[in-house]
């Protein structure tokens, strides 16, 4: 441990740590952009300054090691003035157009910006915006303040789809292929959206046609996630009846296709065969992209949600299934398979109910029956866990992989003959 005085208070903080990680562990606040621990440590946008007494130069915090006896200024006179200038450099490049962006209200440069008195309406500039593709992960290149975080979490990914292209002021950040990021090798699998700080990746907004739909006449059934229910901060029982205000004829729990249906792939296990798990659409993809090898052993099985939207349209006749889910690649299943009708994210589903109900008055409802009750379709935490699963007297050795990192581990073992798994169950979100 080592003694620092951060704004005059004196804290501990532990050996070679950064100073950002000081603070933070002493609940002091220090804006940042780009960092992202252990995944995106570059420095790249100079929000982070702080001012170190004995040195001339105003220095990053999320770049700079602790030591005995530091004093530190975190939000000094000259401190708040390299940040307000450095964040008007950042404004300067980015298209501005907060009242149609997807991040409007949640985007930590709005945020930045409030806080620090620069009006964005005074950088409206020339940046050129581009047509929106109609692919589920849509790329705002006129709103991306070159971060590196996208880069950074998809090598983590061991997908590596985006890059820093160019020197310079014509640097920028794009596909390594030039392509777009589906022609790319990129899985779906969310990881970049879900880190960049503004708006410059989203999901394809899926709310008009859900809107059309809902304007017409036929039956309308909603699986929602009861993650959705953490992610927006209503109780999943709010957002149940709110689903039935905008007009769902039947709202079913998500995850009750894990339950109902999570065993049927696992019937067609056979002894020393390989079986990929079909659940998780970004490992499908990522198998496909990376492991050509393996693209037979995926199973042939529709994955839960679909064999639910199947069950439902056997019970009810044809009905128009929207899915709410917390999972970009489910929007690439629907585009590829169609059994859903559309696929909304969590950040479209809050869209509309912000719009269309008054979530203060609205009364807590039940999911309907007979789908109630689910199980995640990620169990566990481990990033790699193996497991046996007994049938007909057999015993079958079982792996489930959380991250793509650490299914390129498994599989690179698989395929080098390291390791054989008979039933592989990847989920591409990262742990934690
Ligand atoms: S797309 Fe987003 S995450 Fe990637 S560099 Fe641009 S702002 Fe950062
Ligand atoms: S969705 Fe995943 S694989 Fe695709 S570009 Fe983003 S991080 Fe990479
Ligand atoms: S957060 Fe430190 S430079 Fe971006």
């Amino acid at each position: 441990m080592v003694n620092i005085t951060i704004n005059g208070i004196e804290y501990f903080a532990e050996e070679n740590s950064t100073v950002l990680d000081a603070a933070v562990k002493n609940g002091v606040f220090i804006p940042t952009l780009c960092y992202l621990k252990e995944i995106n440590e570059v420095g790249a946008c100079r929000m982070c300054l702080i001012e170190v007494v004995g040195e001339k130069k105003l220095v990053a915090a999320c770049k700079t090691t602790v030591r005995e006896g530091m004093e530190i200024f975190t939000s000094s006179y000259r401190v708040n003035e390299a940040r307000k200038v450095n964040l008007e450099l950042i404004v300067s490049k980015h298209d501005n157009r907060c009242l149609s962006c997807s991040k409007n209200g949640n985007c930590t440069l709005q945020t930045l910006c409030r806080d620090y008195g620069i009006d964005q309406n005074a950088y409206i500039n020339d940046v050129k915006t581009e047509k929106e593709s109609s692919a589920p992960l849509v790329r705002i290149a006129s709103k991306c303040i070159g971060c590196l975080r996208c880069v950074s979490v998809c090598e983590k990914q061991t997908v590596g789809v985006w890059d820093l292209i160019g020197t310079g002021h014509r640097a920028r950040i794009d596909t390594k292929t030039g392509l777009a990021p589906e022609q790319s090798g990129c899985t779906l699998c969310g990881q970049c959206l879900k880190n960049c700080p503004v708006g410059a990746l989203k999901a394809r907004d899926d709310t008009p046609s859900v809107r059309k739909m809902l304007s017409e006449v036929g039956k309308k059934v909603l699986f929602l996630s009861p993650a959705v229910a953490e992610k927006t901060g209503y109780p999943i029982g709010k957002l149940v009846a709110a689903a039935k205000m905008l007009g769902f004829s039947f709202v079913y729990n998500a995850a009750a296709a894990n339950k109902v249906f999570g065993k049927t792939e696992t019937d067609l296990l056979q002894k020393n065969k390989l079986l990929i798990s079909s659940g998780c659409y970004a490992a499908i993809r990522f198998v496909r992209n990376f492991f050509p090898v393996f693209s037979g052993s995926i199973a042939p099985t529709k994955s839960p949600l679909r064999q639910l939207v199947d069950a439902v349209r056997k019970e009810q006749g044809d009905v128009y299934a929207v899915a709410v889910l917390p999972c970009l690649s489910k929007k690439g299943e629907k585009d590829e398979y169609g059994d859903v009708d559309a696929v909304l994210g969590v950040e479209e589903f809050a869209k509309m109910l912000k719009s269309d109900v008054f979530m203060d008055k609205v009364a807590e409802k039940e999911f309907d029956a007979p789908y109630q009750e689910g199980e995640p379709c990620c169990k566990g935490s481990k990033p790699i866990e193996e497991f046996t699963i007994e049938k007909d007297g057999e015993s079958y050795a079982c792996v489930a992989v959380r991250g793509l990192e650490n299914a390129r581990k498994v599989l690179d073992d698989m395929k080098n003959g390291k390791v054989f798994y008979e039933y592989v169950k990847i989920s591409a979100d990262i742990v934690g």
